[in-house]
């Protein structure tokens, strides 16, 4: 019998190393990786001229909207933007309307999102009111926790360290990791108070708020919490030295605790806030070039253990206020993460391994995405093909998510995702969706086996 597919006259980049060859799949399993003369019959064959297969990639934070936010996203505009930018596999955060916290909320998102995704996409929740319900959610297939430390985003009471801590416990009982937005909310809310006060309205009112001390104090009281829990905190979006010291004297003391970093953090400074104004807000928001210099060295010492989008779309009429607090933070990130980290790999910044490790082999590790995140027999055919050479501009009006701004318009990027293949299926060719939505399919936990 013939398998469904085989890509053939392909690099492919295999635990490290990048084999000449080709990839065959049947069912939506990579069941051969070998040279072309080892390759099974295929009922079609795919020339791939020489381009390079990497294993699908995996943003571990995307904010995909649809529901009562369809107008900021949907499910299939998300995920198209996310295939079109190569990324195969989505995990989506629970700060929607209605508010993902519960069994309930968790499976009406996934019946919704079924039928409309072109990417694989799995589910954070907020934490329930009830502890005690953190096992039904779970038992319905949230792949993670997702814990706001500005507002409180579900159930749980952020202020009290008990709840935390047993909130946290659960969670390590049962292996879901616990992602964090670490940023001490009393300390934004003086803050704020105080820059209202003195008629402060502006960006850089907003960056005064939003210090790298308070998201220090966040994470410090996080870890402390966490120390009596078995449970893996993940520390989203960080963006200070002294936040990802903290994480590593935590994790050398044997806590399970990871972190990312965004792209837009990696490679915009707080003065291009000055150009772009609250278009290119975000929270937390851009950095001096001191610190960013200090998150590029955490990546390379591998102190940094993903690279996530934050996908944080919004309409335009939101992004542009006359006063900063009435604005929201937040900028679209999917179809530009991959070309901007492929270009910093043809300028010499970062080599292709580390990409891997961080936008496919590391979240699938910590997120417990099990076949994913490396090319090799058995694993789920996810796969990104890349044109390292292309060279391409970013133009935020031909984007595919309904947000058409980006903080990175007009960059001249060389390296681009060009295919993008989900469970075996083509879904993008240069740049344009090729698949019906219903392709990409809803990961759930797999319970303990
Ligand atoms: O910039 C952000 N946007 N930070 C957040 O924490 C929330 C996110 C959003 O949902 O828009
Ligand atoms: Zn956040
Ligand atoms: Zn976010």
């Amino acid at each position: 019998m013939p398998v469904d597919t085989v890509l053939y006259n392909a690099k492919l980049y295999v635990e490290g190393r990048i084999l000449e060859g080709g990839l065959a799949v049947d069912n939506g399993k990579i069941v051969r990786i070998a040279k072309e003369a080892n390759l099974p019959s295929a009922t079609r064959r795919v020339d791939l001229r020489r381009l390079l297969v990497l294993p699908g990639i995996i943003d571990a934070h995307v904010h995909l909207r649809d529901q009562l936010r369809s107008p900021d996203e949907d499910f299939y505009t998300g995920t198209s933007a996310a295939v079109a930018g190569g990324i195969t596999t989505v995990l989506d955060m629970p700060n929607n309307i209605p508010v993902t916290m519960s069994a309930a909320s968790l499976r009406k998102r996934m019946q919704l999102a079924e039928p409309s995704i072109l990417a694989d996409v799995g589910f954070f929740s907020a934490f329930p009111e009830n502890i005690e319900a953190i096992d039904e959610v779970v038992k319905e297939g949230a792949i993670a926790f997702k814990l706001y430390l500005t507002e409180q985003i579900g159930g749980l009471n952020i202020d009290d360290d008990k709840l935390l801590s047993q909130a946290f416990k659960k969670a390590g009982e049962l292996d879901v990791p616990v992602a964090v937005h670490a940023e001490d909310r009393r300390m934004v809310e003086d803050a704020v108070e105080a820059e209202r006060k003195q008629g402060k309205n502006d960006v850089k009112a907003y960056l005064r708020a939003h210090s790298p001390e308070v998201e220090a104090e966040a994470v410090g009281r996080i870890l402390g919490v966490a120390y009596d829990s078995n449970a893996h905190i993940h520390f989203c979006h960080i963006s200070s030295k002294k936040s990802i010291i903290l994480i590593h004297n935590a994790r050398n003391k044997g806590l399970r605790v990871s972190c990312e970093a965004t792209p837009h953090h990696l490679l915009l400074s707080n003065e291009k806030l000055r150009k772009l104004g609250t278009l290119a807000l975000t929270d937390p928001p851009f950095r001096n070039d001191n610190i960013r210099n200090e998150l590029w060295d955490a990546v390379k010492e591998a102190k940094i253990d993903i690279v996530a989008s934050d996908h944080a779309p919004h309409l335009m009429a939101h992004k542009v206020a006359l006063s900063v607090w009435n604005m929201k933070p937040g900028v679209p990130g999917l179809e530009t993460m991959l070309s901007l980290l492929l270009t910093k790999v043809n300028e010499g910044q970062l080599t292709l391994g580390e990409v891997v490790r961080l936008t496919a082999e590391k979240p699938a590790e910590i997120f417990q995405l099990r076949g994913r995140g490396f090319l090799k027999e058995g694993y789920i055919a996810n796969l990104t093909v890349v044109d390292m050479h292309q060279q391409s501009r970013v133009d935020p009006s031909q984007f595919y998510s309904k947000a058409k701004y980006s903080p990175f318009e007009g960059w001249s990027l060389k390296g681009l995702p060009v295919r993008t293949f989900i469970n075996g299926c083509q879904v993008m060719k240069e740049g344009e969706i090729v698949a019906d939505y219903g392709t990409g399919r809803i990961l759930r936990k797999e319970s303990p086996t």
